[in-house]
């Protein structure tokens, strides 16, 4: 089997980070999203992986590489635009030739990896099978309707009154009649030709579609809520380390990773939380589901489930910070300056809550 990662897209839900930043290479739990993607392609036995890319594919070409730290080959397929997920297969057609493949979103972020799906997938007489998961809201998701015996009956894009509350999880796993799905579907109302689509018209065609309800977490980092969720949900599951300098009077508890060269000074880091390296953290409190990434200063503040990117500095803080993303090279600092007044240089389309 092969795998088919998409990391295109443009990512505005994810503005202002993603201007200057593909959205799949922002960490989750100080590893690009990207990445556990392909470790996750990787674990379950596939050494073939294409990755579709966009606008910011130098990018992610110069991130990732060849694929040879971990041991996979790795295709870049560029995409002219967005045009949707079945169009990313579309135009994967020659990386992928005749074999099966999974196709994985690649801002997603699954609960347990994919092995065992792809085991059952690989030995199969199925045409595909997709990854449902209940959800709350699935008027934002595409969504499957199942029959009384447990066989897919009709997969709608976003429904205004949905039938079931199972969502399409982003990873999918089809044979070559795929093909003939994304060849014969229009494009959507939004112009995308989408992936629900291709796999109704599998369903229509009479090919064999298997559904697997998965019921563990799993998340679509679209927003910056997603991103926290998610970065919350894999610190649950990291084996925390510790490889920096922790001094005497630091109390760091068990569920904490502090990377090479981190420094911890005088300061209170409540797990699940991760440090990164050659970041410094003085006289401070971090509580639990912050990441901290690299080259970080974080001094004399208190901050609690947020992601902070590198080379950042947040400094002598009053207010502690909470549900945050934090870009790279950002600077929070408290000033004693006159006039006592809210001081800000904020991208486009960022957002600043005032208490
Ligand atoms: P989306 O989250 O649907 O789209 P997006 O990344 O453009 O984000 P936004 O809606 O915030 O603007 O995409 C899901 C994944 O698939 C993501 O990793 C980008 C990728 N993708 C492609 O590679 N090609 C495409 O044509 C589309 C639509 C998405």
């Amino acid at each position: 089997m092969k795998g088919l990662i998409l990391s295109g897209g443009k990512g505005t839900r994810l503005y202002p980070l993603t201007y200057t930043r593909a959205k799949q290479l922002i960490p989750v739990a100080n590893k690009p999203v990207l990445f556990r993607v392909v470790e996750a392609i990787h674990d379950a036995g596939i050494n073939e992986i294409g990755i579709v890319i966009g606008d910011t594919g130098p990018e992610i070409k110069e991130t990732v590489g060849d694929g040879s730290r971990w041991g996979v080959g790795i295709t870049y397929i560029p995409q002219e635009a967005p045009l949707g997920l079945a169009h990313a297969v579309k135009i994967s057609r020659d990386f992928l030739g005749d074999e099966r493949f999974v196709m994985f979103l690649g801002d997603n972020v699954i609960e347990g990896g994919i092995s065992s799906l792809i085991k059952q997938f690989a030995s199969s007489e199925w045409n595909s099978q997709i990854v449902l998961t209940e959800v709350p809201d699935p008027e934002h998701f595409g969504v499957a309707e199942l029959n009384g015996d447990g066989q897919i009956k009709q997969l709608i894009e976003k429904p205004k009154q949905p039938p079931s509350n199972l969502a399409l999880v982003g990873i999918y796993m089809f044979d070559h009649h795929i093909f003939e799905a994304v060849d014969a579907i229009k494009p959507s109302w939004r112009g995308e030709l989408e992936i629900t689509d291709a796999i109704q018209w599998l369903v229509t065609n009479q090919r064999k579609v298997f559904p697997y309800v998965h019921n563990g977490w799993w998340i679509d980092t679209g927003k910056p809520t997603d991103m926290l969720e998610a970065n919350a949900c894999v610190l649950e599951e990291l084996t925390p380390y510790i490889a920096g300098e922790i001094d005497a009077v630091s109390v760091v508890d068990g569920r904490v990773t502090v990377e090479t060269g981190a420094q911890i000074i005088n300061s209170v880091i409540r797990g699940p939380a991760i440090v990164g390296e050659n970041t410094r953290v003085e006289n401070t409190y971090i509580g639990p589901f912050t990441s901290i990434y690299h080259d970080v200063v974080i001094k004399n503040s208190e901050i609690e489930r947020c992601i902070v990117l590198e080379h950042s500095c947040i400094a002598d803080v009053p207010l502690r910070i909470q549900d945050s993303l934090i870009g790279r090279h950002v600077t929070v600092k408290h000033s004693t300056r006159k006039p006592k007044t809210l001081k800000m240089n904020l991208g486009d389309h960022s957002r600043m809550w005032i208490p």
